[in-house]
């Protein structure tokens, strides 16, 4: 039988495919999505189960290892955990030298790509030695990068983690903890945001998780393949959708135009608006991930004693849609990241910092799927084709 590569130049066809909307790029054994069903398994688990049931260093060691762990292959690893979580000193004047405004997944993926130059021993990626010491090292250190890239967009003092405090708290306490008072984390926000967290893990092919295998299938270290994916998931289109919404919410509210007006924009196709947090290329369901994280939205604001108004229109915004045929033709339905920024705003993180806590939780992904794809004896050097449709030959002018 013939390879791919060998019938690809036999026969001189590509397959065109935009997007990759059909393309299968690699085989993977850890998350399965039936789109139509509105299905996600992690390594087979359903995911409402693992919402209800796991926490999220769990869920991260059955993504990169496989298996639930034991509880002494759990607690270990925690504790491993907890021990890396101190950034390199020099680290925190890189963070002065960043301007106070810039958008913190910037900082973050700034932070993460400069991992390697502190850790040059992660330059070996096919070490499986370095690979576990720079899974661990990520885990630790991205919620505290993350912590203090929001502690420098609004110009407060940076905190040391706690490494007596679990991984969700520790990150709360970084965010919102200040030098002058001690800090009581709420355990209905910690569980909401626990449980947030899981649900972002792992989400197969997305953009920003094949953008980590692309780049680790240069044999480029986790660092760097991680740094772009989280640029890769900036962007509006994907994670950065979380942030979307929340303005797009603010928006309906404050031009007063009312849902349906917006609805009936969107349906017209005015250039740049959309109904964020709508629609999905896999989920032509409603995504399972959504349900649960409407469930939290209305559990953390009634804890909390919140009202938001921007909770009412999100919820208008989907009853609406649903029951319109544009939406339904295309099967268009709410995705994870349609009531994700209502929580978030109430446990009192700026909008800006949405994505970054999507970042994250889908750290366990990335690395789970660097380290598939690191090991997996098929991978190779990812390298799409194109059609040329530029100019024939052509001789340079002579002047
Ligand atoms: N609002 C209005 N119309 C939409 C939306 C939306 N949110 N999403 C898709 N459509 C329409 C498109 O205009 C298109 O209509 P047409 O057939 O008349 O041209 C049709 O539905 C199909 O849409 P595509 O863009 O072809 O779907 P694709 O799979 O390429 O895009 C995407 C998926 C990017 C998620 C898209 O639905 C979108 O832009 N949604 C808003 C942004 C968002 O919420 N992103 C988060 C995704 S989930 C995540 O990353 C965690």
């Amino acid at each position: 039988s013939l390879d791919i590569s060998t019938l690809t130049r036999q026969t001189g066809l590509t397959t065109l495919d935009y997007g990759f909307v059909n393309t299968a790029a690699t085989r993977s054994a850890i998350t399965y999505i039936d789109g139509e069903q509105g299905i996600l398994r992690y390594r087979g688990y359903p995911i409402e189960q693992i919402a209800h049931n796991s926490n999220f260093l769990e869920t991260a060691w059955l993504l990169i290892y496989g298996e639930l762990p034991t509880a002494s292959e759990l607690e270990d690893f925690d504790n491993r955990i907890r021990r890396h979580t101190l950034l390199h000193e020099d680290l925190r004047r890189f963070f002065d030298a960043l301007p106070t405004n810039a958008h913190p997944m910037s900082v973050l993926s700034s932070g993460v790509s400069a991992l390697s130059t502190y850790y040059q021993d992660s330059l070996s990626p096919k070490d499986p030695a370095q690979v576990e010491i720079s899974t661990v090292r990520l885990l630790a250190k991205l919620p505290v990068m993350a912590a203090y890239s929001h502690k420098k967009s609004i110009g407060q003092a940076f905190l040391y983690p706690d490494n007596s405090l679990s991984f969700v708290d520790n990150f709360l306490k970084l965010n919102f903890g200040t030098l002058a008072e001690p800090y009581e984390v709420n355990p209905v926000v910690s569980r909401a945001l626990e449980r947030l967290l899981m649900l972002h893990e792992d989400h197969e092919q997305n953009a920003s998780t094949s953008t980590v295998r692309l780049v680790g299938s240069t044999e480029a270290n986790l660092f760097a393949s991680v740094s772009a994916g989280i640029n890769a998931l900036f962007g509006p289109l994907h994670g950065g959708a979380n942030e979307a919404v929340l303005s797009m919410l603010q928006d309906i509210k404050d031009s007063g135009e009312g849902v349906a007006k917006y609805v009936e924009r969107v349906k017209n196709k005015e250039a740049g608006v959309k109904l964020m947090g709508f629609g999905h290329r896999v989920y032509k369901n409603y995504d399972p991930r959504a349900k649960l994280v409407k469930e939290s939205a209305h559990e953390v604001l009634a804890a909390l004693g919140v009202q938001d108004d921007l909770l009412d229109i999100a919820m208008e915004l989907e009853h609406y849609a649903l029951n319109d045929d544009y939406f339904k033709e295309r099967k268009l339905y709410p995705n994870v990241d349609f009531y994700t920024g209502v929580i978030y705003k109430a446990m009192g993180f700026p909008t800006r910092m949405f994505t970054v806590l999507f970042a994250i939780g889908r750290l366990p992904g990335w690395i789970g799927h660097w380290r598939e794809m690191n090991t997996d004896p098929a991978t190779k050097i990812g390298r799409p084709q194109q059609l040329y449709v530029g100019s024939p030959a052509r001789d340079y002018p002579t002047r």
